[in-house]
């Protein structure tokens, strides 16, 4: 008994050495860890979204859809009814690809983009950001290329660093995407023998940029990457909220061979229930379903039949558009107040949407900004969070979805108290302290707390 309990303590203490010298003293699994999961940077500002979650401070950081509009009563006897009615099924698994009569919906659904989506080329995620991860599991090897704007969806970024990417950047302007820089992105990448796997990228009130891709240079785009044999991953969860006018094609429509189009219900009805999709190529499509197969088994059949019965009993599409003049007086709400307030920096006028992108003056630096910031009580999301090559300094997001018209107003008030007091500091000690800092702090990209997305 003896010898055989401390032949097992020596066991163990042999055990917790060799774990210890694998790793570190706080985490004694550090060197277990695949190459992808140590290149999962946890954001440095992460702490300060604490504070900024206070009901005291303002959060212009914020990319959640306000979800006071859904009709809570109907929604709430919807479940009871589905339940009563088809528990058995709906608390249930369900197919890998997902519940056909929501496919069947969804190519509706996606009919005012002009996109024809068969349901069988459908498949269902837990929301669009599990199809970016599905995406990247099905074409991404560490060190291929995927190229996106600059800036981008932050919750983008991350999935591609986490499988070892390198995405290359290509610049915007008003109208989106510019055509030119893709080709000649995609010429300079070809001639130094490096494979280019898929254009990410945003076409509709674009995250964080607030453009959309212009109508004219929607087929360029698909005709420039079908000439270079490089996939277009389309995300499109801004595509129905639009302040006026109807959507404009997606790029699918000019070559769904050539397009993996993603959809969400998150920001027209609730990201609650988790639901997105992906409209791929077939070949492409079957792949996906694997791989969703592979990591859920199948997605949620809850979530998936209270939307199909909220589209076919509710007026979704009413919805919607109550949802567009709520954000249209939100967006209007923070350029008077930007106008208002902000006149030393510059901004664009989003058409729909959740966001602007708003440049500082020379010299000042959002991620350096952003401590000062919180402590007068309001919240942006810095730029560099939307870069993958530490650009962004200049740039902060502010986001008009979740506040109130009152709360914007208020808001852009206390970021300008916070603008002039920096300037007052760059006229005191000069630009390059302010910028250096700034720098310092934003080594290595910065992937925000899920709230800021
Ligand atoms: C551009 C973009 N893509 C994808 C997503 C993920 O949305 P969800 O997973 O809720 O569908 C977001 C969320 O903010 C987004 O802004």
């Amino acid at each position: 008994m003896s010898s055989t309990g401390q032949t097992r303590g020596n066991g163990n203490a042999r055990v917790r050495s060799a774990a210890a010298a694998a790793g570190t003293r706080l985490d004694p699994w550090y060197n277990t860890y695949a190459d992808r999961a140590l290149g999962m940077k946890q954001s440095e500002v992460r702490s300060l979204f604490a504070v900024a979650n206070r009901p005291e401070v303002v959060s212009l950081a914020g990319g959640m859809p306000n979800i006071s509009g859904p009709p809570f009563d109907f929604v709430a006897d919807m479940a009871a009814r589905l339940i009563r009615a088809r528990g058995t099924k709906i608390l249930q698994y369900g197919p890998g690809q997902g519940e056909e009569e929501l496919r069947e919906m969804i190519s509706e659904v996606m009919r005012p983009d002009g996109v024809r989506g068969h349901p069988d080329d459908i498949t269902v995620t837990t929301g669009s950001q599990q199809a970016l991860d599905l995406i990247s599991e099905i074409f991404l090897n560490p060190g291929d290329v995927v190229i996106a704007e600059a800036p981008s969806y932050v919750g983008a970024l991350g999935t591609f660093r986490a499988y070892q990417a390198n995405v290359v950047h290509v610049s915007m302007d008003e109208n989106g995407l510019i055509p030119e820089e893709l080709e000649e992105t995609l010429t300079r990448l070809e001639s130094q023998g490096k494979p280019v796997k898929f254009l990410y990228t945003i076409p509709n009130f674009h995250n964080p940029a607030g453009v959309c891709l212009s109508a004219e240079r929607r087929p360029q785009v698909a005709e420039i990457c079908q000439r270079h044999h490089v996939l277009i991953v389309e995300d499109n969860p801004y595509g129905l909220l639009g302040f006026e006018g109807d959507p404009i094609p997606a790029i699918q429509t000019y070559n769904p061979d050539g397009v993996v189009y993603l959809g969400s219900f998150s920001k027209t009805f609730a990201p609650g229930y988790r639901v997105g999709w992906a409209l791929a190529p077939a070949a492409v499509n079957a792949r996906i379903v694997l791989a969703n197969e592979n990591a859920l088994l199948c997605p949620t059949t809850f979530g998936q039949l209270s939307i199909a019965e909220y589209l076919r009993t509710y007026d979704w599409y009413q919805q919607v558009k109550e949802y567009r003049e709520m954000y249209h007086e939100r967006g209007q709400a923070m350029q008077r107040a930007l106008h208002a307030h902000l006149p030393m920096c510059t901004w664009n006028e989003p058409e729909g949407g959740f966001y602007t992108w708003v440049k500082l003056p020379d010299g000042l630096d959002a991620h350096a900004m952003l401590p000062r910031a919180v402590t007068n009580l309001v919240a942006y999301v810095s730029g560099t969070a939307f870069y993958y090559d530490g650009q962004g300094h200049s740039h902060m997001r502010l986001s008009f979805c979740y506040p109130t018209p009152e709360q914007i107003e208020e808001g852009v008030r206390r970021l300008s108290a916070v603008v002039n007091a920096e300037l007052e500091l760059v006229d005191m000690f000069g630009v390059s302290n302010r910028v250096a800092s700034g720098s310092h702090l934003a080594h290595g990209t910065e992937i925000p707390a899920p709230n800021t997305y």
